[in-house]
């Protein structure tokens, strides 16, 4: 079997003009929806993410606003800053790039965020409105990952997924997105016993868990979708010494001789994250100033 491969970027692509001509749409009303992203410290990780955030705001027509500051920014600070952005009527989201410096708890900034403005889908309120099926913000990664899964296969209901990876930023809510199209999921983790075999169950496979090529292709059941969320950066001994690739959570090539469709890494689910997170800035837009 030869799988279908899952092309997040040219989906990514389509997204974002799509955004792009809602956002030219309100303009003539007069609203530019603004996305503010905060950074604290210098990982050079979070840099380049929130670079390409900023640039790919400004590319679909919205306002973007970076604030960059020390590492050695106290919480204090930091939820002073968020207090303003609330309070700001040019801002529609907000997003304060994860991993926050040790002096910083991360939940009280995440909790610190209007509800209304929080299209990181991250804060309780949110995260409950999943839950419980009540329309609210949607974690971008899983997301994203949802809309690829819907490119190949529309119609979920029945099917068995598992989720390998418990986070609040990805396992969790994803598998709550796929219990919402009537999935029945199981949600694995470092402690489940014979993950291979738990595997082996998946009509959908989505990995999260930042284990270079730990998904074997023996573990994937022939037919499924898989979705790996991975990006893990590895020696690269083909080619050279000393440089290195970027691969995924699942062992592609392996994988994608059973699968029927998966994602590639990169340019699978990757590119997906930031133009869910536009989208989820234009519809905060939209009910704040609709
Ligand atoms: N760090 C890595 N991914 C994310 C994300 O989606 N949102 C935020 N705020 N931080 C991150």
């Amino acid at each position: 079997m030869s799988a279908t491969i899952i092309d997040g970027k040219a989906y990514a692509t389509g997204l974002r003009a799509r955004i792009a001509e809602a956002v030219s749409g309100l303009s003539h009303r007069g609203v530019v929806p603004g996305l503010a992203v905060v950074l604290v410290g210098e990982d050079p990780a979070s840099q380049i993410y929130v670079r390409n955030k900023a640039r790919q705001t400004m590319e679909v027509g919205m306002s973007s606003f970076e604030h960059v500051l020390p590492a050695t920014t106290s919480e204090a600070e930091l939820l002073a800053l968020v207090a303003k952005l609330n309070a700001d009527p040019a801002v529609d989201g907000i997003l304060v790039q994860l991993p926050l410096p040790k002096q910083i708890d991360a939940q009280k900034v995440i909790e610190a965020i209007d509800p209304a403005k929080d299209v990181d889908g991250f804060h309780p309120i949110n995260a409950g409105k999943l839950m419980t099926g009540v329309p609210g913000f949607i974690s971008c990664t899983p997301l994203g990952c949802l809309l690829l899964i819907q490119s190949i296969r529309r119609d979920l209901a029945g099917l068995d997924a598992v989720v390998i990876g418990r986070s609040n930023i990805v396992g969790k809510p994803m598998a709550q997105l796929l219990v919402g199209q009537s999935c029945t999921v199981t949600v694995a983790h470092s402690r489940t016993k014979d993950l291979p075999e738990v595997c082996r169950r998946a009509d959908i496979l989505v990995a999260a868990v930042g284990r270079p090529e730990m998904v074997r292709g023996d573990w994937v059941k022939p037919g499924a979708i898989v979705i790996d969320v991975g990006i893990n950066r590895v020696l690269n001994p083909d080619a050279g010494e000393g440089k290195t690739k970027v691969v995924g959570d699942v062992a592609y090539a392996e994988a994608a001789a059973v699968a029927s469709a998966i994602t590639p890494v990169p340019g699978g689910v990757g590119p997906m994250t930031i133009a869910c997170l536009l989208r989820n800035t234009l519809e905060a837009a939209c009910h704040r100033r609709g």
